[in-house]
């Protein structure tokens, strides 16, 4: 311990108290406080010292380093509070400026139809449910009463994951969002009434096709429901949805796994200058998929099907959207050119409401 080492804490402090930015604060602690720094040597030598002589000089070398680490920490702070204040003061908007033009971005159909949806359900009691998009097998298949070895298993152009999950499933990306009604009774149980909109995948591609696409699917699980509960959700669904009382709903056998009977509901539509208008009857139109749920698929989801029954119903938002808004070709939905989008969006603030009508004036 020296004279010297007073001398070079003296001359530290004043190159801390000159130092103009955080790197060269950095390079006065390597110099003293760094593995080769002059105090971590000093308090090396504590080790060699007999006990009188390091009784002595250990405090004086903890004060020294002390008071420099205290020195550094408080330039520290200072020149970043500094800076801080340097960019507050730059960042500042001049709130006297005009504003910009109004937002251009709209928000796209597929996004709009689907709150609407969801306000329509939502007055009905339906909440909402979602699943991922990178389903398993069985939740996708099997749990629907589609085995491996089912055909319609095969018709449904399955985009496949090279691996298997860690329980031995096949992975895929989910070709409907049926799915949903597995999970949603799995982890809610029941009863139960749930819609789910969302992404689906199949491998075709033509001007009515896309490789990714939108379906809504919808589920109610109680005790006692028939398919007089399931017409009626569906016709005051797509009275709402379309706006007009004199929408017609004709229901015709199908076959789902899923469901059973299975059901095809067609709507009525008119012809108005050779454009098809959803309302009247002058011909028919398929919309949606649908049935009382099967009773495999209730004890699939762990479910007593003696106890609970229900309906499900599935169809594409896409084509929702284009009935309704009048698109005709399903490609555009998915190009992102933001002519068609400044066209057919909505604007941001056009929330959807029952009260005001779900739909936006086109
Ligand atoms: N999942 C069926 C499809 O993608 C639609 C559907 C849903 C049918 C629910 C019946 C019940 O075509």
């Amino acid at each position: 311990m020296s004279e010297s080492d007073e001398n070079r804490l003296a001359a530290a402090l004043a190159r801390l108290d000159a130092a103009g930015d955080v790197s060269e604060v950095e390079a006065v602690r390597i110099d003293a406080l760094g593995k080769q720094g002059w105090i971590s040597q000093a308090l090396k030598t504590l080790g060699t010292m007999d006990p009188e002589a390091r009784a002595a000089a250990a405090p004086r070398i903890q004060a020294l380093r002390a008071e420099l680490s205290d020195a550094i920490a408080a330039k520290k702070d200072a020149l970043e509070a500094a800076e801080l204040s340097a960019r507050l003061a730059a960042e500042t908007i001049d709130l006297t400026l005009p504003a910009p033009e109004a937002p251009r971005g709209t928000i796209h159909p597929v996004s709009q139809v689907m709150d609407e949806l969801a306000e329509i359900f939502a007055d009905m009691g339906f909440a909402v449910a979602t699943g991922p998009e990178i389903e398993d097998g069985w939740h996708n298949f099997t749990a629907l009463n589609m085995p491996e070895s089912h055909p319609a298993r095969a018709m449904h152009d399955t985009f496949y994951f090279p691996d298997r999950n860690a329980a031995g499933e096949e992975m895929l990306l989910r070709t409907h969002t049926s799915p949903v009604q597995i999970r949603a009774m799995q982890e809610q149980g029941a009863p139960l009434r749930i819609i789910a909109p969302g992404r689906v995948y199949r491998s075709d591609s033509d001007a009515t096709h896309t490789p990714m696409f939108h379906q809504i699917e919808g589920l109610v699980i109680d005790k006692g429901i028939h398919l007089g509960h399931l017409k009626w959700t569906l016709e005051t669904f797509l009275r709402a949805f379309f706006e007009r009382d004199d929408v017609t709903l004709r229901l015709r056998p199908s076959y789902f796994p899923f469901t059973e009977p299975s059901v095809e509901v067609d709507v009525g539509y008119s012809l108005v200058n050779g454009k098809r208008v959803i309302g009247g009857s002058e011909g028919w139109m398929e919309v949606l998929g649908s049935g009382m749920v099967n009773r495999r698929v209730i004890a699939a989801a762990g479910l007593d099907p003696d106890e609970w029954q229900g309906f499900a119903f599935g169809t594409g938002v896409d084509r929702l959207a284009m009935l309704k808004y009048g698109m005709d070709d399903l490609r555009a939905f998915f190009d992102g050119d933001v002519r068609w989008l400044a066209h057919y969006g909505f604007a941001a603030l056009d929330v959807p409401t029952l009260s005001a009508g779900v739909g936006v004036a086109a």
